[in-house]
């Protein structure tokens, strides 16, 4: 199966999950769909916030609702923008998902169907990790 068929119902998801979101201070909507190494998918979308600061990204919204199902490895996320070129997911989302996926394909679409692949290592190269915790040099 071509990757674009294989992220097809992931990608219909992250869309789906967008028409959610609740950014009345930005107006810009996004939608995350992760796909769990069990086949499980977990949405999200941004949840903003009048106090700015709170706001929280689809990626994270859809991590944690991921976590509390039990879900903690990954293989993909698709996310989507209403931007040309998609966006990327922001440096907190890299380390986020970093948490639970040493690497993953990382989709970015938008709703006029254009796709940009990344792999997650190659968007947050050298990333830090619960392993840098174990490697104190005293
Ligand atoms: N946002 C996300 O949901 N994910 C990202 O990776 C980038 C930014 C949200 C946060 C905020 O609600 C809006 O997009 C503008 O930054």
């Amino acid at each position: 199966m071509s990757d674009a068929d294989r992220f097809q119902p992931l990608v219909a998801a992250a869309l789906k999950a967008r028409e959610a979101a609740y950014a009345p201070y930005s107006g810009f909507k996004v939608g995350a769909a992760l796909l769990a190494e069990d086949g499980r998918v977990f949405t999200g979308c941004n949840v903003e916030n009048a106090a700015y600061s709170p706001t929280i990204c689809a990626e994270r919204n859809a991590v944690a609702k991921a976590v509390e199902a039990g879900a903690r490895r990954f293989s993909a996320v698709v996310v989507a923008t209403a931007t040309s070129p998609p966006a990327t997911p922001c440096g907190v989302c890299r380390q986020v998902l970093r948490e639970f996926a040493e690497d993953l394909d990382v989709i970015c679409v938008n709703p006029e169907g254009e796709r940009r692949a990344f792999r997650l290592a190659a968007l947050l190269p050298e990333g830090f990790s619960g392993a840098d915790l174990r490697r104190l040099a005293r």
